[in-house]
């Protein structure tokens, strides 16, 4: 996958970090677990659009999975593995460090939000509300099953309000504190060289027409295999 453009030279004034495919899931993503969210609270027939909003997140989530392995270096589990101590570091030195991708803390708070999101959509494909509302996998399974997965879907939700407010605190804190434009960066890709590791000089994140037709290629096939399991309904 190492493909020649991750060989040119870097551009001297900024990275690209984010190729276009991670930026699409990243905003897509947080507005479907929003969405989810704010449909369970109203209840009734929202739950319609609970539903689809959550249909939406699972096959996001499936497809980050498998860019994690096959997309370019930075949206790589590889480039940002899970290292607690590091993390514990990170942040005990205040947070002062500039990373060009996930910096530790950040690496582990995207695995709770990849994990919590991907359970909480997985548990609603069989929980049920015992009166109008049941995912699509609820009557394959026994009772006992179902209830479990009803348990585990309301308490791994509060789990995701808290996730989702720290990851709002992280970013508000590098942007104000650190003056570290990560939205900015989330949307156009890119993030300036002297905000990252000023001493090296990082290649680009691959962002070419092969790149974005796999990334196509994985969001078709995932939205396939969730339309096969919301079809079970
Ligand atoms: C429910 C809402 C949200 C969820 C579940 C969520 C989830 C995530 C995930 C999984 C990543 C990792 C991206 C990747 O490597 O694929 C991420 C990164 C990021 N998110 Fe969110 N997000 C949410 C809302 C937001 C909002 C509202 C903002 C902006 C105000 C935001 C700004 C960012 C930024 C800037 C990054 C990159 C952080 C970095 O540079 O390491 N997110 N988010
Ligand atoms: C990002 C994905 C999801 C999030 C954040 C989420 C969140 C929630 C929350 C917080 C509740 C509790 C509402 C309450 O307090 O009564 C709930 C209920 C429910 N969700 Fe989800 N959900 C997601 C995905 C799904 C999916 C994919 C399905 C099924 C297709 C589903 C089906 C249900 C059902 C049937 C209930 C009612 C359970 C009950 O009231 O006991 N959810 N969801």
């Amino acid at each position: 996958m190492n493909s020649k453009q991750s060989q040119l030279p870097p551009s001297a004034a900024s990275v690209l970090v984010w190729d276009l495919p991670t930026r699409i899931f990243h905003w897509v993503f947080a507005a479907s677990v929003i969405g989810a969210l704010a449909c369970a609270l109203i209840g009734g027939d929202a739950m319609t659009w609970h539903m689809r909003f959550g249909y939406t997140a699972l096959t996001l989530a499936a497809f980050r999975l498998l860019w994690g392995f096959v997309g370019p270096r930075y949206a790589r589990f590889a480039s940002f593995p899970p290292r607690p101590f590091a993390a514990f570091r990170y942040l005990r030195d205040g947070a002062r460090q500039a990373f060009t991708g996930h910096n530790p803390a950040g690496a582990l708070s995207v695995y709770a939000m990849l994990g919590s999101v991907s359970l909480q959509a997985v548990t609603g494909l069989f929980a049920n509300d015992d009166v109008l509302w049941s995912g699509p996998l609820s009557a394959l399974v026994s009772n006992d099953f179902v209830a479990l997965a009803t348990k585990l879907h309301h308490l791994n939700g509060n789990l995701i309000y808290l996730l989702v407010f720290l990851h709002l605190g992280a970013i508000a804190f590098h942007g104000l504190v650190r003056h570290e434009p990560l939205i900015k960066a989330m949307i156009s890709g890119k993030r300036d060289r002297c905000s990252s590791q000023a001493s090296t000089r990082e290649p680009d994140a691959r962002d070419g027409l092969t790149v974005r037709l796999l990334a196509l290629a994985l969001v078709v096939a995932c939205s396939l295999a969730t339309w096969y399991i919301a079809a079970q309904g």
